[in-house]
């Protein structure tokens, strides 16, 4: 940190008195000057409200040369990094991700902003923090349910990233469920590289970044039809996963023995394979329907990311609508 500069620390109040409180006072005690503005947890926060509430709080504290500090999940970082990127037409921002989400994804990538009336994430702009810091440790107050909700993404890495990643999964769940530090630090470092891998050649999401989004169509398609009230992401991309194997297979692109070993692993890390363990029923139509209007498409084609083996995604644009529903009978 430059002692010259001033720091503007943005936390949830969840993440704020765990962790930002503390952090303030000891940048205070080192002589540097720190604030906190904090805004109250949870995703619905997470609009063009909170983020004139936090511009106006750090007008008059920061300056150009000043500095934002982002610490807390996927949504203080969102939210926090398109304050930055347009405070004063645009300061240095750090992300310090405390959520298991926002250490694999969401801190990563540069895709900032907020959710909009019209939809979510509808506002916001590229950039990139000057550093991101993760510290494992605090996953230990982190939730059940928010832990197993960035276990979605890592999954879905392991499945892109091949043989390695998904070995490293299946024989490390006890200590990573267990939170042991330095397993959690593998599992994450793992999913980072691999996804700034990806885009760095693609930052702006117009080819191989989409491969990022391997069961994401039929996720998005859920957590709309649900209202993303009911099912988290991870639970939603685990079933959108479940959804591209079987696809995947039914086409002949992946083995059964591959098929069998991703299902597994799904399995292993208690994520679900089929709705109707979560208690829910949708007709495949509606479904069907839904996924043509995912914002990824280019006209009424719908893009699906599938697996040719586990580490060897293929981007298909020509699957016919049978085909859809003959796998959606599977998973719905
Ligand atoms: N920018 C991207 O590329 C990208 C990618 C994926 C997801 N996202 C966004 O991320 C958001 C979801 O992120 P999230 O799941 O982290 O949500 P979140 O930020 O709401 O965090 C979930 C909950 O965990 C709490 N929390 C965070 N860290 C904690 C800790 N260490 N200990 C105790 N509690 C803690 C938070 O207060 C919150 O209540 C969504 O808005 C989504 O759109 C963005
Ligand atoms: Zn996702």
């Amino acid at each position: 940190l430059i002692p010259s500069r001033t720091y503007g620390i943005i936390s949830d109040l969840t993440v704020s008195k765990l962790y930002s409180q503390k952090i303030i006072q000891n940048l205070q005690e080192k002589g540097i000057s720190a604030f906190s503005f904090t805004f109250p947890p949870g995703e619905i926060n997470k609009n063009l409200e909170t983020f004139s509430s936090l511009q106006e709080q750090i007008s008059g504290k920061l300056s150009r040369s000043d500095c934002i500090i982002a610490i807390g999940g996927g949504v203080t970082g969102d939210l926090a990094g398109f304050v930055a990127s347009t405070y004063m037409r645009g300061i240095s921002f750090i992300q310090i991700p405390t959520s298991l989400l926002a250490m694999v994804d969401s801190s990563v990538g540069g895709k900032l902003g907020v959710n909009t009336h019209i939809g979510k994430n509808f506002v916001g702009v590229f950039n990139h923090p000057e550093i991101v810091l993760i510290d494992p440790n605090v996953l230990k107050t982190l939730s059940w349910e928010d832990f197993h909700a960035g276990m979605g993404e890592i999954i879905k890495t392991a499945f892109l990233s091949g043989d390695g990643f998904c070995t490293l999964l299946e024989q490390n769940k006890r200590a990573f469920f267990a939170k042991k530090a330095e397993i959690c630090a593998e599992i994450i470092h793992k999913t980072v590289e691999y996804k700034i891998k990806i885009v760095e050649q693609d930052e702006y999401d117009h080819a191989i970044r989409q491969i990022l989004n391997l069961g994401h169509t039929f996720a998005h398609a859920l957590e709309i039809l649900t209202d993303y009230k009911t099912i988290s992401h991870g639970m939603a991309v685990s079933l959108g996963l479940s959804f591209v194997i079987q696809l995947s297979e039914q086409l002949g692109l992946l083995s059964a023995d591959s098929s069998l070993r991703a299902k597994n692993l799904l399995n292993l890390y208690e994520m679900p394979n089929h709705l109707s363990q979560l208690q829910i029923h949708l007709p495949p139509e509606k479904f069907l329907q839904q996924m043509k209007y995912d914002k990824k498409n280019r006209s009424s084609k719908i893009i699906i990311v599938l697996l040719e083996d586990l580490g060897k995604p293929v981007i298909h644009d020509n699957i016919t609508e049978e085909q859809i529903l003959e796998a959606l009978a599977h998973v719905l």
